[in-house]
């Protein structure tokens, strides 16, 4: 769904100590893909806690114009009906996947290697960012896009019948990228192979292996080569969605920040290609603790708990640890602005191709906050303040990024004076409780204009 309605500004102000439990919603990654991979398995593939974001619907909307029969069953389980891996039909109207990259450029593969055509567009974001990282290799298999200048939405997407698999090497760490090529492998005859340098979130492989797909994981010294053999029959799946890693680092670090804080956010998947920022914290001198370490559904899972750490300190993040936790930086950021001395950030430039350019996001915001930041077009640097030590007294630009709001807003709550944002609508495409589930906690956010 294209843009969210009326902006919500919205305040939050210093706040007393954070406690209790927050259980956040699903892995918005994993929810995704287990729409798109049940939609291309033969029958009926039952999903439990699904992320009931914008995002995810958006996809579900999709996964039903391609022909996939997607029923909501109420409380987070959904039943996905698929059509087989060829089966996709012809959408009858533009397909609209509203704010979410990964949505669209992980259909965008989905559909690539079947003889249709399919029009994507989405939201002011998605319109601006690149998509020529997707339809370049999906040209490999015969697939031709038409789009805006610069490769961008709207842009129609013909499908290539008969494709063979490809071998391709991922010029940027991207997962999206590399979904979008083995889906596409999916219906392409023989195997499809991708090279990733640097490892990034492996969902997709993990989940096409549940669904009976034949992929073989290698390290190599060219980096973790993916071989998928194509035409598979996949057979549908209970999928149980865990916790999402990326929305649980909102109460967590707040819950570091706010002083007399303990919070408990359980369930929480720590694959290890998506847990960088809690290994960060923790070298930064967080009171954070893995508790009930297992695993649930081929994903290791804990319950992390967070206390009030005043004695945080910067540090260097290593540009080998992006991939892991490149959804997690804007939130970082603030974490080190309550660090005592500098924290450089490294690797990053993928932040500046994001839902908005997030290190100028941050920087910006940060800044107003009477924050010190430096910036490079890879990295950044943000000069802690320590405990309690940032001004705040700023409204900031969320510019249509759910991730950039949510940092705002936990900056505010351990500031000396109130944040706001001036639109916290995007929150609702990955963390729609957000707003509830902090205030439960004890966070004072407010609605500015209620
Ligand atoms: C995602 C991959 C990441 C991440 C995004 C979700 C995924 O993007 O930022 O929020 O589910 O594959 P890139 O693959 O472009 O790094």
């Amino acid at each position: 769904m294209s843009g969210h309605g009326p902006a919500i500004p919205m305040t939050a102000r210093r706040s007393g100590p954070l406690k209790g439990t927050a259980h956040v919603p699903g892995d918005k990654s994993i929810s995704h893909r287990s729409l798109i991979l049940g939609a291309l398995a033969v029958g009926e593939t039952r999903i439990s806690g699904l992320l009931e974001g914008q995002d995810v619907l958006d996809t579900a909307a999709a996964m039903q114009a391609f022909g996939a029969e997607v029923v909501d069953e109420g409380g987070g389980d959904w039943r996905v009906h698929g059509v087989g891996v060829g089966g996709f039909g012809e959408p009858d109207d533009v397909i609209d996947c509203g704010n979410s990259g990964t949505g669209v450029r992980l259909i965008m593969g989905a559909m690539a290697t079947t003889a249709i055509a399919a029009t994507f567009t989405g939201d002011a974001s998605l319109r601006k960012r690149p998509m020529g990282r997707i339809t370049d290799p999906l040209a490999l298999f015969g697939t031709r896009a038409v789009g805006r200048a610069g490769g961008r939405l709207p842009m129609t997407v013909v499908g290539a019948g008969d494709a063979v698999g490809v071998r391709y090497v991922l010029p940027v760490a991207s997962a999206q990228v590399k979904s979008a090529v083995l889906l596409a492998g999916l219906n392409a005859r023989g195997d499809t192979v991708v090279v990733e340098p640097e490892a990034t979130r492996d969902h997709t492989e993990r989940m096409l292996t549940g669904f009976g797909a034949q992929v073989a994981v290698e390290e190599t010294g060219e980096g973790r080569v993916i071989t998928l053999t194509g035409q598979p029959e996949l057979s549908p799946q209970k999928i149980a969605v865990p916790r999402d890693p990326s929305s649980a680092a909102f109460p967590v670090c707040a819950a570091l920040l706010v002083e007399g804080s303990d919070v408990l956010v359980p369930n929480i998947g720590l694959n290890p290609t998506r847990a960088g920022l809690y290994f960060t914290l923790q070298e930064m001198g967080a009171d954070l603790v893995f508790e009930n370490e297992r695993e649930e559904g081929g994903e290791p899972v804990a319950d992390l708990r967070a206390r009030f750490s005043p004695d945080m300190k910067g540090i260097e993040v290593p540009p080998e640890r992006a991939p892991s936790m490149i959804d997690e930086y804007p939130i970082l950021s603030v974490v080190t602005a309550f660090a005592e001395g500098p924290t450089l950030m490294q690797g990053v430039k993928e932040l500046r191709v994001k839902e908005s350019d997030r290190i100028d996001a941050m920087a910006q915001g940060l800044r107003a906050c009477g924050v010190e930041v430096e910036e490079t077009e890879d990295s950044f640097t943000v000069h802690g303040l320590g405990a309690g030590g940032v001004p705040g007294g700023a409204t900031c630009a969320a510019r249509l990024d759910h991730r950039i709001a949510m940092s705002f807003l936990c900056c505010g709550l351990a500031s000396k004076s109130a944040v706001s944002v001036d639109d916290a609508g995007p929150i609702a495409t990955s963390f729609p409780v957000f707003e509830p589930l902090m205030a439960e906690l004890g966070a004072q956010l407010v609605r500015r204009n209620t």
